[in-house]
């Protein structure tokens, strides 16, 4: 038989500053009331100078471990989830393993941008359940920040920096009963950082032109997610042999408000049952679902034995889906 892969502990961290809508009103054409009302966000986080994604994550994962009671020695693997690493080498889960103490771990990060989380959940769940390991660390983390163009107000205002992060383990009840993730590599130029890789390495130019920063054509990503969030959702229920109503809980990740409240309407859930903190955030891609899920499960609103939807979309295009019998 199957092992069983549960979440064992989370954990969550974000930077001290905070950047508020009135801090684009003095540097481009843009207005509290705009931000506000077409994505829902009020601030953001933006790491201090010398900081960088593999801090964020540490502290994420420190509070991860600990929440779980094993050993940093105890864990298998460390993924790290990540479009922001501090460099292209050395990984920012080998820097993790390093700093953790997590000296029997394999480390590796992925790039699926604000999905990654559920990719790194989704592997990690293979692993526990087919016994080859007890233990893995997930990790979302993004430091936006350092890719965004503070010239270009169609971007500027969405996003922001922080770490999440999940142990996973082996549960006797519960656990993560589904998972699902897919991409549409058609869709690749709707969200970009054109230089910096291999198809165009650092140059002056690269750097005149702002070609390390982000791009996104905001409206078909809108029109994409809407669609998916509700699609992948219902894919995830279905394969945990659940219906939309026994789902307690919605995890979902923020990119706007509007597309996480047409998403919940969708499936008909309630938005009591919806985690928001947008507001608070803006999207930090593949950290936004892991920091949501552990400010919710400390709050409260998740509690041991309920079914928790978790379920992100983004860059690549690239979606993902899970079902969770919570077992902290
Ligand atoms: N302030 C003021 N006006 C603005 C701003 C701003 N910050 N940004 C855009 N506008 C203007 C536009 O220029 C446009 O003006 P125009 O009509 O004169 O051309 C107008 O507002 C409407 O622009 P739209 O892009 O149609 O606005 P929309 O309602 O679609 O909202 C937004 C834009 C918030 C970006 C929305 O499309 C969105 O949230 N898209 C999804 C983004 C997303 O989910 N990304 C996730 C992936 S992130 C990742 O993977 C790293």
């Amino acid at each position: 038989m199957k092992n069983k892969a549960g979440i064992i502990g989370v954990g969550s961290q974000v930077p001290e500053e905070r950047v508020d809508n009135y801090y684009f009103e003095h540097i481009m054409d843009t207005s509290d009331e705009w931000i506000t009302t077409r994505t829902g966000i009020k601030e953001r986080r933006r790491i201090a100078e010398g900081e960088a994604s593999s801090d964020l994550a540490f502290n994420a994962a420190k509070k991860a471990i600990e929440s779980s009671r094993i050993k940093p020695e105890e864990l298998d693997m460390i993924i790290v989830s990540t479009i922001t690493p501090d460099s292209s080498l050395p990984s920012v889960s080998c820097i993790l393993q390093d700093k953790l103490g997590a000296v029997n771990a394999a480390a590796f990060d992925l790039s699926a941008a604000c999905s990654g989380f559920v990719y790194g959940l989704t592997v990690a769940t293979q692993f526990i359940e087919n016994g080859m390991y007890e233990n893995i660390l997930v990790v979302g983390v993004e430091t936006l920040s350092t890719i965004t163009n503070y010239e270009d107000r169609k971007t500027a205002v969405l996003f922001g920096d922080g770490a999440g992060a999940a142990v996973v383990g082996r549960v006797e009840e519960g656990g993560i009963r589904s998972t699902y993730i897919g991409a549409d590599g058609s869709g690749r130029d709707y969200l970009q950082i054109s230089a910096g890789g291999s198809r165009m390495p650092a140059s002056h130019e690269s750097v005149d032109k702002n070609l390390h920063k982000v791009t996104m054509s905001g409206s078909n990503v809108f029109k994409f997610a809407v669609r998916k969030m509700e699609e992948a959702s219902i894919i995830a229920i279905e394969k945990a042999g659940l219906a939309p109503e026994d789902i307690n809980f919605y995890v979902p990740h923020q990119a706007n408000i509007r597309i996480i409240e047409a998403s919940a309407k969708r499936l008909g859930l309630d938005m009591e049952k919806v985690y928001v903190n947008i507001d608070r955030y803006g999207n930090m891609s593949s950290a936004s679902i892991p920091v949501a899920m552990d400010e919710a499960y400390r709050e409260g609103k998740i509690k041991k034995g309920d079914n928790v939807v978790i379920v992100g979309f983004g860059g690549g295009l690239t979606w993902g889906s899970a079902v969770i019998n919570w077992s902290l």
